[in-house]
């Protein structure tokens, strides 16, 4: 039935294929232009990256070339073997956009569902445009730059049997070797179609063995690294909670085998998306691994109209051959300065108090002026007061309760809201002349049904037909893709917020989307509410915001466009705190990450660790705090928190704009290990920690990584050492028991 193609032929072919074709854009690489396009073949360099791809002349088909460190000169052609058996050319070859059914058995990029209800597809190549900069998403959440930063091609594609046009959008940001791109389909047809799914951004590996690593947990366990071996077949994972979620975050890593934190080549993909997202990396029977992350298609089934489109999420793709450690600095890099809109992005931030570890939701106006006191004596500078100061027929003195409501609870604030905020704005933080600052807590995409808005608008509650309205937490969801619910929020926060002298919002999400009208509303409610953030945002930018979703279930890129920080766990345990942080920093700034020193023994887990090391962890995230009550804090501790604080904010300017290295991991070590290295080079701050007690054993030496090995560095002014002593040889720190930590100052002499 098929043809054998013996060794012989396959040589002679591949020998005349060379010496026909031998490469594709001669020119591309002796351009340092960050765009070069010669003929149908396209390039986008970066300082250390190179993306190639070219237009199949037989076929119309993007083929992809090279994905990876700088490639200069001619490239080869890839040799494809003969086609022979089941699978078609399509899926013998690496694809940039591959579409379903025409011979690719693999995973499709865009699925479209006809008029006539077939899902073929056969978008070929017509145009291309480039520009410097980049224009943003109708909509979206999306990254940004000036025409220095960033430039863009843009690839049109039509199908001539169905008149869909697709436009494949690619930006490179050159410094942070990060290619970003996005896929918008449009129906130029007479009848209606449907997208069933719709990535963003699809890459095929060449043949080889590779691993892949993302993040994986649950409520309070977030953030859990997994590298495995990726296998023949699809391994997918990805979100279907209608956010981003603790479940699986929007991000996947494809690693060389021998790849470490910082050595080896590592590609990063994170795609600027806060709802039901899908990752899915496959390797095909000819041993291509294809990584594809978008929508995801269970949640989509989106119809287009004649002259209707659908864009698609951006995804940005970073390259480095520093290992782990570099493919996270350069998404850090990129996010810090190119997605994060906040005027505070960067700037220091207030060390906090939030009351929700120390009060929880009962309290009234004098406890909170007492507790706002306690913490300016400490040297706080900001008070966040948590759930539970809103609702007045239903008020909210418990988790059952006033959702929707956003009116002060007029027996918690008789004279107001803010008299309240008034007097604790009128405190100093110890010692300064520093006002305290005034946060507050909102949660305004759910409804209690005990709350006067339910009781108003019950349809404005996510719902499908007469199936019950599954509860969580005694709450249900509101729809946010409804208009009149984006305007809701909009004015009740907008109020709250012109009512008193109010300069943070912590914006919490404690439950999954369960019963929905449609599965495309999954992705309209995200689209109402990116609506929401930036009207909020841009009307409030004095405002700092905060997100939050139980701790960290809605930690993502989409998020950090509007939010320049991210509370990351409800478990404020140090020890599972360092996993969670760590973690998290492999996609995510620590500039983003909300940490907090809290109690002991700690309400999740029940251990007891130092306060010293609580502190040490907390102040690796860029916005530190407390989450206690220092009334009821043992007097060692408490008397240790001013001089934490002040640590705390020493430390904000490195961990906020510096570079990160993760020195040793906890999963690997009883060390870990992370060194911050300021943006201009000249100071550095390591972080050690013990988490195990060792009795009668040698001690081990932590090597520093991204130091100039030729300067010298004075380290806790106690001595000195050249960069390549600190990294080739190290430090040593000896712990007299379990739960050892250390903050050490290096600076460049
Ligand atoms: C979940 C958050 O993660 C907590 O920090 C706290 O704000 C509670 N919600 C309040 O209900």
């Amino acid at each position: 039935m098929f043809r054998l193609v013996n060794r012989a032929t396959v040589i002679a072919s591949v020998v005349s294929f060379l010496g026909h074709c031998p490469v594709t854009a001669a020119d591309q690489s002796s351009s340092t232009d960050p765009i070069v396009v010669d003929g149908k073949t396209f390039a986008l360099n970066g300082d250390h990256v190179s993306y190639r791809f070219h237009v199949d002349n037989s076929t119309g088909d993007l083929l992809s070339d090279h994905f990876g460190g700088s490639v200069t000169g001619p490239i080869p052609t890839e040799i494809t073997g003969a086609v022979n058996g089941w699978v078609g050319r399509p899926g013998r070859i690496r694809r940039e956009f591959p579409d379903q059914g025409r011979g690719d058995f693999r995973i499709p990029a865009i699925r479209i569902r006809q008029t006539e209800g077939y899902t073929v597809s056969d978008l070929q190549y017509r145009s291309h445009e480039t520009k410097r900069g980049k224009p943003t998403l109708p909509g979206l959440p999306s990254t940004f730059g000036d025409e220095d930063d960033v430039s863009t091609l843009v690839i049109h594609l039509y199908d001539d049997y169905s008149d869909v046009a697709a436009a494949l959008s690619y930006s490179i940001f050159p410094k942070q070797d990060a290619i970003v791109r996005s896929a918008s389909i449009k129906n130029k047809g007479k009848s209606n179609i449907t997208v069933e799914s719709l990535a963003s951004l699809s890459v095929d590996f060449p043949y080889e063995d590779l691993d892949m690593i993302s993040l994986r947990g649950d409520w309070a366990r977030e953030a859990h690294r997994e590298r495995r071996k990726v296998e023949y077949g699809i391994q997918s994972f990805g979100s279907l909670t209608g956010y981003a979620s603790h479940l699986h975050n929007p991000f996947v890593s494809i690693v060389n085998p021998e790849t470490t934190e910082s050595s080896g080549e590592a590609w990063g993909f994170s795609l600027i998306y806060s709802g039901s997202f899908s990752v899915e990396v496959e390797k095909g029977s000819q041993g291509f691994t294809r990584t594809m992350l978008g929508l995801n298609p269970s949640q989509l089934s989106w119809n287009l109209g004649p002259g209707e489109n659908l864009t698609s999420p951006e995804c940005v793709a970073v390259y480095s051959n520093n290992g782990i450690g570099g493919m996270s600095r350069s998404l850090h890099r990129l996010y810090r300065n190119h997605l994060i809109k906040s005027k505070f992005a960067t700037a220091d931030r207030p060390a906090l108090l939030n009351s929700w570890e120390g009060l929880g939701s009962t309290f009234n106006e004098s406890t909170i002026y007492e507790l706002a006191r306690e913490s300016a004596d400490l040297g706080i500078k900001m008070f966040v007061l948590d759930d539970g100061w809103f609702g007045d027929k239903y008020p909210r003195t418990s988790d059952t309760a006033g959702l929707g409501d956003w009116v002060p609870n007029p027996r918690r604030f008789p004279e107001g809201l803010a008299h309240a905020v008034n007097s604790i704005t009128d405190l100093k933080a110890a010692n300064t002349s520093t006002n305290l600052r005034f946060g507050i807590w909102f949660e305004p995409e759910m409804v209690n049904p005990n709350s006067s808005l339910y009781h108003e608008h019950p349809d404005w509650a996510l719902h499908a037909g007469s199936y019950p309205r599954t509860q969580t937490r005694n709450q249900l969801v509101l729809n946010v893709a409804l208009p009149e619910v984006q305007e809701f929020i909009i004015e009740a926060v907008s109020n709250i917020l012109n009512s008193a002298d109010i300069t943070y919002v912590k914006w919490d999400n404690n439950r999954g989307i369960h019963e929905m009208p449609s599965p495309s509303t999954d992705h309209q409610y995200m689209l109402g509410l990116y609506r929401v953030f930036d009207n909020l945002t841009t009307t409030f930018p004095d405002v700092l915001w905060e997100g939050c979703a139980s701790g960290g279930g809605r930690f993502d890129p989409g998020v950090l466009q509007y939010f320049p920080q991210i509370w990351a766990s409800d478990d404020t345990d140090a020890i599972e705190r360092i996993t969670i942080q760590l973690g998290t920093s492999l996609a995510y700034p620590p500039s983003a990450m909300g940490a907090h020193l809290s109690a002991v023994p700690n309400q999740q887990t029940g251990r007891t660790v130092p306060v010293d090391f609580r502190g040490h962890v907390a102040m690796m995230g860029g916005s530190f705090g407390l989450e206690l009550d220092p009334a009821n804090t043992p007097e060692a501790d408490r008397a240790a928190l001013p001089g934490l604080i002040k640590l705390a904010e020493k430390v904000n300017p490195i961990i906020l704009k510096g570079d990160m290295y993760r020195l040793s991991l906890p999963e690997d070590s009883d060390w870990p290990a992370v060194l911050f290295i300021s943006e201009d080079s000249s100071e550095a701050v390591l972080f050690y920690f013990q988490l195990n007690p060792r009795v009668d054993q040698a001690i081990p030496w932590v090597r520093m990584q991204g130091l100039d090995p030729t300067a010298m560095y004075s380290v806790d002014d106690n001595a000195t050492y050249s960069g390549a002593t600190l990294m080739n040889l190290g430090l040593q720190f000896p712990f007299d028991t379990e739960y050892g930590s250390k903050v050490v100052f290096l600076e460049k002499q």
